[in-house]
C-alpha cells in the first residue's frame, strides 16, 4: 500500500471483477436495442476506469474523450467550458458517459444537457463511484461500480492534487497529507 493511504475502500480485485460485471451488462443491455454506444470518457480521472471497462464490453464500441471545467462556486453554477471537445459528431448516436465519480453531479448533468443539444440520441452513463451524499442536482448514472461514503477518496484515476490517479486502489489519504 502506498505509504499516504490510510484505508483502502475498493481493492484492484473488487474493481475488476466489478468492470465485467459491468461490461456484460452494458453489452447485453446494448445489444438488445442494437446498438453500439460511442463511449465518451471525461478526462483525466475516468482514464483508468475506461480501459479497464472496455476490455469487458463484447460490442463494436469505439471510444473517444471530454475535458470540461465546471464554475462551482461562482456566480454561474451550471456553465461548463469545454476544454476538450469530441473528436467526431454526436448526431444520432448513442452515447455511454464514462466518470469516474458521481459526486455534486453537476458537471454531469451539464456534459449530458450539452450532448443532447448537439444532436445525441441517447446518454446513459456509467461512473466506477457514486458518492450520493454529495448529490446537488436530479442525475444518477444508469451503472454504477461501488457507492462510496462521503469521503475524499483517490485512486483508479482520482486525484489530490493531480497526484494518486495510478494507484491501482480507491482508497483515502491519512489526514497529515492535507496538512
Ligand atoms: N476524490 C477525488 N476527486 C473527487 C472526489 C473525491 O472523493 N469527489 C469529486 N471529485
Ligand atoms: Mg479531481
Amino acid at each position: 500500500m502506498h505509504k499516504d493511504v490510510k484505508k483502502v475502500l475498493v481493492s484492484q480485485e473488487a474493481i475488476i471483477a466489478r468492470c465485467e460485471e459491468l461490461g456484460k451488462q452494458i453489452s447485453d443491455e446494448y445489444r438488445k436495442i442494437e446498438s453500439t454506444p460511442l463511449l465518451v470518457a471525461l478526462l483525466k480521472g475516468s482514464v483508468p476506469f475506461l480501459a479497464e471497462l472496455v476490455k469487458h464490453i463484447d460490442l463494436d464500441i469505439q471510444f473517444d474523450f471530454m475535458d470540461v471545467s465546471s464554475y462551482e462556486g461562482t456566480e454561474s453554477i451550471g456553465d461548463i467550458r469545454v476544454d476538450k471537445d469530441l473528436d467526431c459528431s454526436v448526431k444520432g448516436i448513442d452515447i455511454l458517459l464514462v466518470e469516474d465519480i458521481v459526486d455534486t453531479g453537476r458537471t454531469l448533468l451539464e456534459v449530458t444537457k450539452l450532448l443532447k443539444n448537439k444532436g445525441a440520441r441517447d446518454v446513459k452513463v456509467v461512473s466506477l463511484l457514486d458518492k450520493p451524499d454529495r448529490r446537488v442536482v436530479d442525475i444518477k448514472a444508469d451503472y454504477v461500480g461501488f457507492e462510496v461514503p462521503n469521503e475524499f477518496v483517490v485512486g483508479f484515476g482520482l486525484d489530490f492534487d493531480q497526484k494518486y490517479r495510478n494507484l491501482p486502489y480507491v482508497g483515502v489519504l491519512k489526514d497529515e497529507v492535507y496538512q
